[in-house]
């Protein structure tokens, strides 16, 4: 697969990304330390970083870490969201995963990609990553997994109404999933399998338990639609007021309180180790 990048994917989203996405795992750190025997050396790497969701969060666990997304919104809100934190041990890359390893040289105790793997030419990017580890070093892909995943009992408000937002969506911008000026990457295999065909060998799957009472308020729920590639803020051009006014009416006909329980799902790890 050739991934040419088309800058514009997420033009216009990386402000709504931290406000609007809904957290990992809590027990994220956790379980990549027991895992991985983190111990504070070596060094993190996380590709398509988008606004520094998984580089912040685990920065602390390595002596230095680097944030790397083509899109330059994002890493500007990365830089941003670690200066808020106080977290001095990142540096940020502007490139594409395919642009490693001459973009961030290793070596690297973890390679992580969250949400982010599908994106790229998978086989040749695992295959730059296997030999930019430190022996002993793995690569994570981590996304959230509600398939087939136990949903925990409802904690009160009502759930986010998917169907009827994804449908507002396509009023506006048809009925085929638009990304950048094309569509988003048609996902034939699951991003493990494509981590099978490298060096690495078929990964580890290892669930971290999702957060289960989360709820979000009307203008979260906005902004995470405005986070994805298939519904950024560009592709609606200057109906967005429009969109944005009817996504509020609705979802304040769905909770006149305005609050909404959000389910991602439980934290899918998706782990491949190189050997020591
Ligand atoms: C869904 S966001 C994930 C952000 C963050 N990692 C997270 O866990 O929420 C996907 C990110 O991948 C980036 N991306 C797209 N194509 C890429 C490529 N070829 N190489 C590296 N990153 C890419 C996008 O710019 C975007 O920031």
């Amino acid at each position: 697969m050739t991934v040419r990048y088309d800058p514009s994917i997420y033009d216009g989203a990386a402000a709504h990304y931290r406000y609007g996405r809904p957290a990992y795992s809590p027990e994220l750190e956790a379980l990549l330390t027991k895992e991985l025997g983190l111990d504070g050396r070596g060094r993190l790497l996380d590709v398509g970083c988008g606004p520094g969701i998984l580089t912040v969060r685990l920065a602390h666990l390595f002596e230095g870490a680097v944030g790397l997304d083509p899109d330059a919104g994002m890493i500007g809100e990365g830089r941003k969201a670690a200066e808020e934190q106080g977290i001095g041990n990142i540096t940020w890359v502007q490139a594409m995963a395919e642009n490693l390893p001459g973009a961030a040289p290793g070596p690297y105790r973890l390679v992580t990609f969250g949400q982010s793997f599908q994106w790229t030419d998978g086989v040749r990017v695992g295959e730059a990553v296997y030999d930019m580890l430190e022996p002993g070093g793995a690569v994570a892909l981590i996304l959230h997994m509600a398939d087939g995943r136990p949903v925990p009992p409802s904690p009160g408000p009502p759930r986010i109404p998917h169907d009827e937002l994804e449908a507002l969506v396509r009023k506006y911008l048809g009925p085929d999933r638009r990304a950048g000026q094309g569509s988003p990457p048609t996902q034939a295999h699951r991003v493990e399998d494509a981590l099978a065909r490298t060096r690495f060998g078929t990964p580890r799957v290892i669930y971290a338990a999702g957060i289960p009472d989360l709820i979000r308020d009307t203008e979260s729920v906005l902004s995470g639609y405005f986070s994805m590639s298939w519904a950024a803020p560009h592709l609606f051009g200057d109906r967005i007021e429009s969109f944005a006014r009817e996504v509020r009416d609705l979802l304040t006909a769905r909770s006149p309180e305005g609050t909404f329980w959000d389910w991602p799902g439980d934290t899918k790890v998706i782990l491949a180790v190189k050997p020591a």
